[in-house]
């Protein structure tokens, strides 16, 4: 497309304004800015500008809030025979190459500091394992007990996408067959000025883009052919994780199983949240259907509200986590457009002004847009959410550290979590794990995903081994 055809295009939803420096540009930067240019969804940016950037959505919180019924961690008396369908079911799926895995890596790590793709991170207490090599190693040991290759599908985004891949190359694929392995890469969003709604230019020759949300991934999975590949290979559930936390479960054998045998479409993992103001999602029924209310919309009084007995009434923490059925991601896509909610961001970012100066903004200048990936949830046929414990499987790394005390969700704390982790399946084990007076394990302990990714492993591996105080100690299969 010419300037001409493109200016007309931008004109008719009033943003032709990006183009003001494009005749001094070179001929090279020209032709990649009218490449970006032309990606744009014209016709979804106008609708998104008038209802999210010229005034600010009001977000319209359902009128009766409760709490959610979900699934025990462990089978009790009524569930039993289920569980144990469940658990069968998973491992049968498995075992039928019926999984994918699905890790969602496009985020830009701002908070961690940290100048790169987050799964680079040296996360694990010892050897400092990358996160990426976590998940390979947690992955192939599920891929061997299946005997079935599980295809693992990766969304990264513009920011990280080529140095993602380059990690992967230069460390063989952490052993992963590499033609199971997808790379795709997320959509970008343009930012808008707040109080115009323009899309602002990061360059003259470049608009301002940021990644369009993890929710963005439902949309990225069909556009980019990985949702033709996963149905090529009849692959029917995906098990969604994200990037930062390394003692999640990429497969659950026991939550795919629940999954499928319910006949739901998006099923999402819980833990009971530290507090009634934690920053995590909390799972509601929401004028009747399950839903995520995000913290900073959650109202504090029902945040705060209690059982008789003391319990927080909404206990139920999201934790990212999920299995979503491979339909389900074809159906929110039919017709073109994915059929998500956005949300808005106000935020500071850099940009080119009329007069071609770059500005650093002092102030929120600027409105963003996502899609939460959570959002689907209302939309899938009978959700159901299971609950797993906070020292079995959440530990994400968010925050960096900081010196003189303990930040949550760090480095430090990630790492003491899977030497707690690594310690407790030990002693069920049989292993004597020795403890500092303030319980505490006294030594440091890494286990290999290969060596063991569940207790359940552990069990079979029925180590015989003896750890002293300061010591420390890796297992793992080389
Ligand atoms: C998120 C959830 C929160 C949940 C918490 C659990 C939101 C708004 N909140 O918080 O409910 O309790 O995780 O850890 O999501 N990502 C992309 N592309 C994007 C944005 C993010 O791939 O455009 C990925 C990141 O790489 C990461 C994950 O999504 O793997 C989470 O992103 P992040 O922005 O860190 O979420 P949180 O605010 O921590």
């Amino acid at each position: 497309m010419d300037v001409t055809a493109l200016k007309a295009r931008l004109d008719s939803i009033g943003q032709a304004s990006v183009l003001r420096f494009v005749d001094r540009l070179d001929e090279q930067a020209k032709t990649a800015f009218l490449a970006q240019l032309e990606s744009l969804d014209v016709r979804l940016l106008a609708d998104l500008v008038s209802a999210y950037v010229r005034q600010k959505p009001h977000v319209s919180l359902p009128t009766d809030i409760r709490p959610v019924d979900a699934y025990p961690r462990e089978a009790d008396a009524k569930r039993n025979e289920l569980y144990v369908r469940a658990l069968a079911r998973g491992h049968a799926l498995l075992k039928a190459g019926k999984v994918g895995a699905f890790l969602v890596a496009g985020g830009q790590g701002t908070r961690l500091g940290y100048d790169g793709p987050k799964g680079e991170y040296p996360v694990t207490p010892i050897r400092k394992h990358p996160l990426f090599r976590v998940f390979a190693e947690q992955l192939l040991a599920h891929s061997r007990r299946a005997g079935k290759s599980i295809p693992w599908y990766i969304m990264t985004s513009d920011a990280n996408d080529a140095r993602t891949r380059a990690f992967f190359e230069q460390h063989h694929f952490f052993g992963y067959p590499k033609s199971d392995v997808f790379f795709f890469q997320q959509g970008m969003m343009p930012a808008f000025d707040a109080k115009t709604g323009q899309m602002l230019l990061a360059e003259k020759g470049s608009l301002a883009l940021s990644p369009d949300g993890h929710g963005g991934s439902l949309r990225a999975i069909d556009r980019s052919g990985a949702l033709a590949d996963m149905q090529k290979r009849g692959i029917e559930h995906l098990s969604y994780f994200q990037v930062d936390n390394p003692i999640v479960h990429t497969i659950d054998p026991l939550f795919i199983g629940l999954h499928d045998l319910s006949g739901s479409e998006m099923s999402s993992k819980t833990i009971g949240k530290a507090g009634p103001l934690e920053k995590v999602g909390n799972f509601c029924i929401g004028d009747g259907v399950l839903q995520v209310i995000e913290y900073s919309d959650l109202p504090e009084e029902l945040a705060r509200k209690t059982h008789a007995d003391g319990r927080l009434m909404f206990d139920a923490g999201s934790i990212a986590i999920h299995a979503l059925r491979v339909d389900f991601i074809a159906r929110l896509n039919a017709g073109g457009q994915l059929k998500l909610p956005w949300h808005r961001a106000d935020k500071k970012v850099p940009f080119v002004d009329d007069a071609g100066n770059a500005v650093k903004p002092e102030a929120n200048n600027a409105v963003k847009l996502e899609q939460f990936v959570f959002d689907a949830i209302p939309l899938a046929s009978n959700a159901i959410v299971y609950t797993t414990a906070r020292e079995e499987e959440f530990s994400p790394v968010k925050n960096a550290d900081e010196a003189g005390k303990v930040v949550s969700d760090s480095p430090t704390t990630c790492a003491r979590d899977q030497v707690r982790r690594a310690a407790r399946w030990l002693e069920t084990v049989g292993v004597r794990v020795p403890r500092k007076p303030d319980g505490e394990p006294d030594c440091l302990i890494e286990i290999g995903p290969r060596y063991a990714a569940s207790l359940a492993d552990l069990r079979e591996r029925a180590p015989q081994m003896t750890i002293n105080p300061g010591d420390q100690v890796v297992l793992d299969i080389d």
